[in-house]
C-alpha cells in the first residue's frame, strides 16, 4: 500500500528520498510527506523539519522547492489512504504530540480507537484523522512513561502546519528504539512503520509486523524502504525485515533486535532482479503480483471491523443510522464488470444472512430501466477505482430516486465515496493490472462484512452463529495462501493443454454462479478467448448444443459438508457435469479438498480448502485467475494491459 523511503549517510536526504518515493509512486499517490533532521538548527532551536502536501509527489516537490530543507537523515512517505482523507493533516510522516518525533506508516492499526481513547483521556491531542499518529503518540507515551520527556502533550499550533516546531534538546534516557518496542506492542493490526526523533540525531528506527520492509546496507550509508525498488539504484544488498523484528540505522550500520530487544542477525541478501522485476517484487507481472497478495488484501479488509472474541462487525463512518439499516426495504447494488460479479455474490450473502432483498444491477443499465423510488430502499455501489462514470451515473440515479447510498470502494476519497453516505474501503491498496484480482477477493470479504453487519443489527443471526462466521473469515487469508502454494504448477500445466482452445465455458450454481462469470472475464479480457459464464442447471436449455470433445467447461462443484443446502447444489451440479462428460466434454472441476467422488467423474480436478458457503467465493477464484493469467502469458498475451482496455472507465 503505502510507500516509505528512510536515508542515514553522507549524501543530502531530500533528492535520495523523493527520487525513492518517486518509485514507489505505484503504491500510493494521494499524498506525500518527508521529515529531514540534522540540518540548519530553526528558529526554535531543532534541526527537524517537516513538509506534506496533498495529491502526488509533485505537489511534495512543489512545496520543498518553494521551502527548501535540509538535513542529514531523514524519512518520507507516498500514501494509499485507508483511515483518515486524502488531506495534507493526514499525510505522513505524523508528528507525536510533543512535535519531537515523526512516524511514517504502512497499514491499519486495528485497535486505534481503544488507543486513542485511552491516549486522549491522558490528555494527548491529535491533529489528524489517521490511524498513524497514534503511534508517534504511543512512543511519546512510553517515552513519558519513563518520566524521561517534558509532559507537552498538545500539538502546537505550527504543528498543524505542515512545519514542525522542535525545541527539545533533552536527550531521554530510555532509547528510541526502546520506545518504540514497547509503542508497538501496544499496537493490533499490522504495520511497517519508520521512526526518527529530535532527540537521538542521525538514527532511524523501524519495525514490521506484516506489511513488507527492507533495509538497503550501503557504503556508509543505510535505507529504509517499504518495497525493493525504491532504493535498488542504491543498493542491492537488502534485508528484508520480518515480523517482529526492529531496525535501528545509524551511519555506523544497522542492528536488528526482536520486539524485546533480544538481537536478532542481520541477513543480507543480494537482489538481482532489475528496477522493472523491483516494483514487481520479482513477479512477472503485476497481476501475478497482485494474485498473491490477495491474502494481505483480504486480512487488511477485515482487520478492525471484526471482534474475534464478540463475533461483532463494526463498520467506521456510516451516515446510516442503525435503525435505517433495520427498516430498510431492500438493497439495490449497482457496479460493472467484476465489480458487478462480487454484486451478485453479495446478494447471496446478505439475502441469506441479514434477510433483506438484494436488486444486483449493472451501472450502465441501472438508469435506463426508469427504477421505482422507494425511500426505505438502500444503494450500493461496488467499485475499485470510485471512478467509473456508469457507477457515478447509477449513483445519481439512486439519489435522484430518494435512496441513501453506500460504496465498497478500493480508493478513498474517490468520487463515489464523495456522494456516498457510507464507505467501506476495501484496503485491498492500489492495484496495477488492468484485471481486477486483488479488488475483487477484497470486495467479496466487504460484501460479506457488510451482510453480517447488516445481520447483527437486524437480529437475523445469533451471537454464537456470528462468532462463527467471524472465526472462519479470519481463516480464509491463510486458506487464500495454501491455494497459491498448491495450485500454481497445476494451472500452468492447465494452462499447457487448454491455452489453444478457442472457447471455455464456466459453469456454477447459487453463490458459485458469480464466480464463473468472474473466471470467464478474466480469461477473456486477458488471454482474448472466447469464454462465457453459465448457470449450471441452465445448460439443459440451450448451451448444451455447444458441447463437444474440443470444449474445456469449468465447473465450480464446491460445497460446505455441514450444509445441508450447500450439499444439494453440489449434487445437482454434479449431474450438470455428467451431461457435460456424456458430451465429451472436457472438464476441469473447482472442488474442495477431500472430495474423491468429483475426481472420478471429470478429467482434472483443482482442489481448494473446506469453507463455510457464503466464504467459498473467495477461495474458488484463485485458482480461476490463476489459469487465466497462465493461459494467456502462454499464449503471448500483455497481462497487465490488454488490449482496448482500461483501469478506470470514466466515459459511458
Ligand atoms: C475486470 C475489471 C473491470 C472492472 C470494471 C469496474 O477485470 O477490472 O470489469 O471491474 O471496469 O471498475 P471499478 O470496479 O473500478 O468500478
Amino acid at each position: 500500500m503505502c510507500g516509505i523511503v528512510g536515508y542515514i549517510g553522507s549524501k543530502p536526504p531530500v533528492p535520495i528520498i523523493i527520487e525513492g518515493l518517486r518509485r514507489l509512486e505505484y503504491r500510493g499517490y494521494d499524498s506525500a510527506g518527508i521529515a529531514v533532521a540534522g540540518g540548519p538548527v530553526q528558529e526554535n532551536g531543532s534541526s527537524l523539519v517537516l513538509r506534506r502536501a496533498p495529491g502526488k509527489l509533485k505537489n511534495l516537490e512543489a512545496v520543498i522547492a518553494e521551502r527548501p530543507i535540509e538535513g542529514t537523515f531523514g524519512i518520507g512517505h507516498t500514501r494509499w489512504a485507508t483511515h483518515g482523507r486524502p488531506t495534507e493533516e493526514n499525510a505522513h510522516p505524523h508528528r507525536d504530540g510533543t512535535g519531537t518525533l515523526v512516524v511514517v506508516h504502512n497499514g491499519i492499526v486495528e485497535n486505534y480507537l481503544s488507543l486513542k481513547s485511552a491516549l486522549i483521556t491522558k490528555g494527548h491531542k491529535f491533529v489528524s484523522e489517521t490511524d498513524t499518529e497514534i503511534i508517534a503518540h504511543l512512543i511519546q507515551d512510553e517515552l513519558e512513561l519513563a518520566s524521561l520527556m517534558p509532559h507537552a502533550h498538545e500539538a502546537t499550533e505550527e504543528a498543524n502546519e505542515s512545519i514542525a516546531v522542535l525545541g527539545d534538546s533533552t536527550k531521554p534516557s530510555l532509547s528510541l528504539e526502546e520506545a518504540v518496542r514497547r509503542a508497538v506492542k501496544r499496537v493490533t493490526g499490522a504495520f511497517a512503520i519508520g521512526v526518527l526523533s529530535a532527540h537521538e540525531p542521525d538514527k532511524l528506527v523501524a519495525a514490521r509486523m506484516g506489511p513488507p520492509a527492507v533495509i538497503g546496507i550501503g557504503e556508509g550509508e543505510f535505507f529504509l524502504a517499504s518495497d525493493v525498488p525504491g532504493i535498488l539504484h542504491h543498493t542491492r544488498n537488502i534485508h528484508f525485515l520480518q515480523d517482529g523484528e526492529v531496525a535501528v540505522l545509524t551511519k555506523s550500520g544497522v542492528t536488528i533486535s526482536d520486539f524485546e530487544g533480544g538481537a536478532l542477525p542481520l541477513k543480507v541478501v543480494r537482489i538481482a532482479w532489475d528496477p522493472i522485476q523491483a516494483e514487481k517484487a520479482g513477479y512477472k507481472h503485476f497481476m501475478l503480483k497482485e494474485i498473491n497478495e490477495q491474502p494481505r488484501a483480504i486480512r487488511d479488509t477485515t482487520l478492525g471491523r471484526v471482534s474475534l472474541e464478540t463475533g461483532k462487525v463494526f463498520l467506521a463512518e456510516m451516515q446510516v443510522s442503525e435503525k435505517e439499516f433495520r427498516e430498510a426495504s431492500q438493497i439495490t447494488i449497482a457496479a460493472c464488470g467484476t465489480s458487478w460479479h462480487a454484486g451478485l455474490a453479495g446478494k447471496f450473502m446478505i439475502e441469506r444472512l441479514a434477510r433483506l432483498p438484494v436488486d444486483v444491477d449493472y451501472a450502465s443499465e441501472y438508469r435506463y430501466r426508469d427504477p421505482i423510488a422507494d425511500p426505505h430502499a438502500l444503494g450500493l455501489l461496488i467499485t475499485q477505482s470510485g471512478e467509473t462514470a456508469d457507477t457515478i451515473a447509477a449513483q445519481r440515479e439512486l439519489i435522484a430516486k430518494g435512496s441513501k447510498t453506500l460504496a465498497i470502494c478500493n480508493v478513498v476519497g474517490a468520487a463515489v465515496t464523495r456522494e456516498a453516505q457510507g464507505t467501506i474501503t476495501t484496503n485491498a491498496g492500489p492495484e496495477i493490472g488492468v484485471a481486477s484480482t486483488k479488488a475483487f477477493t477484497a470486495q467479496l470479504t466487504a460484501l460479506f462484512l457488510f451482510a453480517l453487519y447488516l445481520a447483527q443489527v437486524r437480529g437475523t443471526i445469533t451471537a454464537e452463529q456470528s462468532m462463527e462466521l467471524v472465526d472462519e473469515l479470519s481463516k480464509v487469508p491463510g486458506k487464500v495462501e495454501e491455494i497459491l502454494r498448491a495450485v500454481d504448477d497445476q494451472c500452468h500445466s492447465l494452462a499447457k493443454i487448454f491455452s489453444t482452445s478457442s472457447d471455455f465455458l464456466f459453469l456454477g450454481r447459487g453463490i458459485h454462479y458469480p464466480i464463473a462469470l468472474e473466471g470467464a472475464l478474466k480469461l477473456k479480457e486477458i488471454s482474448y478467448i472466447h469464454a462465457e459464464g453459465y448457470p449450471a442447471g441452465e445448460m439443459k436449455h440451450g448451451p448444451n448444443a455447444l458441447i463437444d470433445e474440443t470444449l474445456p467447461v469449468v465447473c465450480i462443484a464446491t460445497k460446505d459438508p455441514h450444509d445441508p443446502s450447500s450439499v444439494l447444489k453440489y449434487e445437482k451440479t454434479l449431474s450438470n457435469i455428467q451431461e457435460v462428460t456424456a458430451r465429451s466434454g472436457r472438464v476441469i472441476a473447482i472442488a474442495i479438498e477431500g472430495d474423491e467422488e468429483i475426481k472420478q467423474l471429470v478429467e482434472h480436478t483443482i482442489q481448494i480448502p473446506q469453507a463455510p458457503e457464503l466464504l467459498l467465493p473467495i477461495l474458488e477464484v484463485v485458482p480461476l485467475q490463476l489459469l487465466a493469467y497462465h493461459i494467456a502469458v502462454r499464449r503471448g498475451c500483455d497481462v497487465d494491459q490488454p488490449r482496448n482496455l482500461a483501469k478506470s472507465v470514466t466515459v459511458e
